[in-house]
């Protein structure tokens, strides 16, 4: 299967090779003191129990689970948080003291702590979401908790609909589609579908963003800009960043929930931005 005696903690997922959270938990491991080996494992598809199991019986502590698992990783947890249960999908799982597996999902505490950091929210923002994937399960409970409105543009609006329907019960959320009338722009746009090269954001109307005002947020992070970014550049937005400051703060809130600490964040963020700006050279 896999060897796992020299580490405790692992991001388990398929592919896994462009991982960055070894990186980030070696940071968060030297900034605090607490040892905390990290590994990443690549988990055939239709295995991610078999290697759960594996890795619990053996020496592992925590575990984060990465695409395409999030939402089956729940049923392998006897608990669940909160938002995890809201959100039908988990990203940490924890091995509690009497044995017991615990889910969490911290996605969306990584999102809206990021969103804080760079003043990119506020109390009844009005948010447009652009897809309606896992990651957007995850983000929903908190920005809706906030006091956030919240719109969902996808390319499948079936899927835009399921989402609206589970999550309807805790905040003021819908689809938006073609008819919806005339919408005020939004305080707050954020990119949360796949990567996709292509581009295809002449699908957002002028009308719908404030170039002075709008905030503009991409999951998404890569060396060089993603094209949601190249988008942000070439119409002249004001606020815009990546998601490289969401993947720091939902690792660091795994850290938190398996060490109890909560590691410094602006220093990792430096980091790695700084890796990528000299990879780019
Ligand atoms: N920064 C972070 O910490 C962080 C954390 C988690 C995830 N992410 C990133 O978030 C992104 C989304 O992840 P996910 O788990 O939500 O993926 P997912 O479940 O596969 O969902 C993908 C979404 O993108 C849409 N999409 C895909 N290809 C498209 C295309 N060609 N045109 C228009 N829409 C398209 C899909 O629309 P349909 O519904 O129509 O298929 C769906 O809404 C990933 O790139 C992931 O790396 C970042």
């Amino acid at each position: 299967m896999f060897r796992c005696q020299d580490f405790n903690y692992a991001v388990f997922g398929n592919p896994i090779n462009h991982t960055k959270s070894p990186v980030i938990h070696k940071f968060f491991s030297e900034q605090t003191n607490i040892f905390h080996p990290y590994k990443a494992v690549h988990v055939p598809l239709n295995s991610l129990y078999s290697y759960l199991r594996f890795f619990f019986k053996s020496n592992g502590c925590g575990a984060n689970i990465t695409a395409p698992f999030k939402q089956e990783a729940r049923f392998f947890c006897n608990q669940l948080t909160k938002r995890a249960q809201i959100a039908q999908s988990v990203n940490t799982l924890k091995k509690l003291d009497n044995q017991e597996i615990l889910g969490d999902n911290t996605d969306g505490i990584g999102l809206l702590s990021d969103l804080k950091r760079l003043n990119f929210i506020k109390k009844r923002y009005s948010i447009l979401i652009l897809g309606a994937g896992g990651v957007v399960r995850g983000i929903l409970f908190p920005l809706l908790s906030f006091g956030c409105s919240v719109y969902i543009l996808n390319r499948t609006i079936k899927n835009a609909e399921k989402l609206v329907s589970q999550f309807n019960q805790y905040g003021d959320i819908r689809v938006l589609k073609e008819n919806t009338s005339k919408i005020e722009y939004f305080d707050l746009i954020i990119n949360a579908r796949t990567n996709i090269s292509e581009e295809t954001y002449n699908i957002i109307p002028s009308s719908f963003f404030c170039l002075k005002n709008t905030h503009f947020y991409d999951v998404n992070y890569q060396k060089n800009n993603s094209c949601f970014i190249k988008w942000c550049i070439h119409i002249g937005a004001n606020f815009f960043s990546d998601g490289i400051g969401m993947l720091v703060f939902q690792a660091a809130h795994s850290f938190f929930l398996w060490h109890n600490i909560m590691p410094d964040i602006d220093c990792v963020i430096d980091i790695l931005k700084k890796a990528h700006s000299f990879e780019k050279k």
